[in-house]
């Protein structure tokens, strides 16, 4: 008996060879510094997690939540999304609660890709857009996201034959791994081209709220026409450091929502409700800690672009998201030169190739690691140069 064609054609998920790699290091006693994954070390704020202690000991928490959710987490989205975005959400219409973004991304492909159906792909892109669609039984079309075109997709360059026959595309802004940011007027242009294809765009915006130096990264349905074509999924993971929680939204197109939601219903039983209950603490709260974060990351990103800068390798500065997209010296590929810096000091980046063919030629670093290690990480890295 064989795993089905379906699990035998995906592909190993990136961080899990990442992982395997230092824990190989670690087993030899090695001591490794990781800027690989996006995951926030700094704790999530005190007010959340005494909430969540709180809901955890009404017994009214401890039984089967709604895949829907609860009405107030629903309605404490859409507050947060008019506050922050000036977006109007219907709480019982535009709104559906995930366990995390990246379940609603992943179930999302099934709400809209049959067998034989493009989506469009970035490229490179956080992996689940594609290995979705595969899953449902479709085919990714890359849209390259290159330097000459701020990483944003170049609609002109998609063939209208593709076009027609795509259902989907998928975006994200702040960028995952790029770090490049959208702007207003090219979700415009991506609406117009919705519209003219009639396609579903789903804007994947976990990023938003990580953002530096004044800037304030947009949503996409605060374009005019955006809810009638599109969804966007948005996280507490990255915002309010929660990413162990698993507490995230999917806000937008009510017809789209409610698919979302019955694929959903069939398959899991929403978010524990006192997780539930921290996050409308997330929402309605203080949101001073986001300021705060964000002044940690910034630092953070200075020192290191600082070093990366010194070491040779192209480097603009994000003004947002947890990640530094840096440009390998000639000569290299983005496979051996994160290699050469595992082997020889041991500092974990992410080759760009493992979010497709054009991170060809980059690493990816995030902001995430605790100040000691970065610290000891930029002294090794300082120390070293790449020879050729
Ligand atoms: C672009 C992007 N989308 C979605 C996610 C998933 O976030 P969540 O923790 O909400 O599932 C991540 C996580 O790294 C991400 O980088």
């Amino acid at each position: 008996m064989r795993v089905s064609k379906r699990v035998e054609g995906l592909p190993p998920y990136l961080f899990v060879e990442i992982s395997q790699k230092i824990a190989e290091k670690k087993a030899r006693g090695e001591k490794v510094i990781s800027f690989a994954i996006g995951d926030p070390d700094i704790p999530t704020p005190d007010h959340i997690i005494q909430r969540l202690c709180q809901a955890a000991r009404d017994p009214a928490n401890h039984r089967y939540p709604e895949t829907y959710g609860l009405a107030e987490f629903r309605q404490a989205i859409a507050e947060w999304y008019g506050q922050r975005f000036a977006v109007i959400l219907d709480p019982d219409a535009e709104v559906l609660p995930l366990i995390g973004s990246k379940e609603g991304i992943g179930h999302a492909a099934f709400c809209f890709v049959d067998p034989g159906d493009i989506a469009l792909v970035p490229d490179p892109a956080y992996p689940v857009y594609s290995v979705s669609t595969m899953l449902a039984g479709g085919e990714p079309y890359y849209m390259p996201l290159t330097e000459e075109s701020d990483f944003l997709p170049d609609l002109e360059q998609i063939p209208p034959e593709v076009a027609h026959r795509a259902k989907l595309m998928w975006l994200n802004y702040p960028n995952n791994p790029t770090a490049a940011v959208a702007g207003i007027d090219f979700f415009q242009r991506v609406v117009e081209f919705a519209n003219k294809y009639d396609l579903v765009v789903c804007h994947d915006a976990p990023y938003t709220e990580v953002a530096f130096d004044g800037y304030r990264p947009v949503s996409f349905l605060q374009v005019p026409g955006a809810k009638d074509v599109g969804m966007e999924f948005h996280s507490l993971s990255k915002s309010f450091n929660m990413t162990g929680w698993r507490v995230g939204m999917a806000v937008g197109n009510a017809q789209w929502r409610d698919a979302l939601m019955r694929v959903k219903s069939n398959l899991d039983s929403g978010i524990p409700q006192a997780i539930q209950y921290a996050a409308i603490e997330a929402l309605r709260g203080d949101q001073e800690c986001i300021r705060e974060h964000n002044a940690i990351y910034e630092r953070r990103r200075n020192e290191m672009v600082k070093v990366l800068r010194e070491m040779g390798l192209r480097v603009t500065p994000p003004k947002a998201s947890l990640y530094i997209w840096a440009g390998v010296p000639e000569g290299y590929t983005s496979a051996e030169f994160a290699t050469r810096l595992l082997e020889e000091v041991g500092v974990v980046v992410t080759p760009g190739t493992g979010y497709g063919r054009y991170g060809e030629g980059y690493i990816r670093l995030s902001l995430t690691t605790p100040d000691a290690e970065i610290a000891e990480g930029l002294a090794r890295l300082s120390a070293w140069r790449p020879s050729r």
